[in-house]
């Protein structure tokens, strides 16, 4: 019934984990960003933290264009996460309101420049109207390939992983799949990320160095870059920064620098 992986091909020398090639690329291919510091950024002006989502509309126009002038093709941006539901009820509405508002008057720009916009996260939680605006800029840009901007919207890593644990399951208890045929990239396929290639370059701005329960999976072997800059301040040459640090990574993937140095192109 199913086509069963021989014990051979789990051989020592074949290594069963990710396995990626070396690249020489300068230019991330895909880059994500978790936008923190919104509240300070108000609050060291004595505003309400509003202001500061607000304040934080611009740079991501900024980061968008940055992104594609350089070349990325792949721009994920954590906008609220699964935890941010603890919110203030006033705090958590009036993001939802800019979202709405952001949706309104940004989609047909994105369109323009041809950008593809899609969303991840536990959506279905959103409020209805909103949905609606996510899945008619879907549908609006869904032709574009210049560059694909996600943004994660009630996203959590940990549920995430568990979603994808349950849809993996439905398809062997179908009988749909043997459970030997379950690998990394068959388990990847089922993530929100599962069209997207894994995140070469993460940045955190705002100070906190830590992931926060963001794309746990995808950043398995991410370069991490973390800024003390406030989001609402992140411009142009903050993120040519983020973008230089990346060309002066080696990454290695388990393999010593020799061998990266001696595959270079
Ligand atoms: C990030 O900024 C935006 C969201 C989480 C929605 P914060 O609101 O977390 O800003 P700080 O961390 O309080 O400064
Ligand atoms: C992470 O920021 C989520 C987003 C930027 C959307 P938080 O400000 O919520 O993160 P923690 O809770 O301080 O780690
Ligand atoms: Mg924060």
């Amino acid at each position: 019934m199913f086509a069963r992986k021989g014990a051979g091909d789990h051989g020592i020398l074949m290594g069963t984990s990710t396995q990626k090639d070396v690249s020489c690329d300068a230019v991330p291919q895909h880059v994500a960003v978790i936008m923190d510091g919104n509240g300070r950024w108000a609050r060291r002006r004595i505003l309400p933290r509003q202001v500061g989502h607000r304040a934080g509309i611009k740079p991501i126009r900024q980061i968008v264009e940055q992104c594609m002038c350089r070349g990325v093709k792949f721009l994920t941006l954590f906008a609220f996460s699964s935890e941010n539901w603890q919110r203030p009820r006033e705090e958590i509405r009036r993001l939802m309101v800019l979202f709405v508002e952001a949706l309104n008057s940004e989609v047909e720009e994105l369109y323009e420049k041809g950008v593809q916009l899609s969303f991840i996260g536990e959506t279905g939680l959103l409020n209805p109207a909103l949905q609606e605006l996510m899945k008619a800029a879907e549908i609006r840009t869904h032709n574009n390939s210049r560059m694909n901007l996600a943004v994660a919207v009630a996203y959590g890593g940990r549920a995430d992983l568990v979603n994808a644990a349950k849809k993996v399951a439905r398809q062997v208890s179908e009988g749909t799949l043997d459970p030997e045929q379950i690998d990394e990239t068959h388990y990847a396929s089922a993530l929100e990320m599962a069209r997207l290639p894994d995140v070469d370059l993460l940045i955190r701005t705002g100070g906190e160095q830590r992931i926060s329960n963001f794309l746990l999976w995808n950043l398995a072997y991410t370069e991490l870059y973390f800024s003390d800059v406030l989001w609402p301040d992140f411009g142009v040459d903050e993120m040519k920064k983020a973008l230089d640090f990346y060309v002066g990574r080696q990454r290695r993937f388990g393999r010593t620098g020799e061998q990266i140095e001696g595959a270079r192109c």
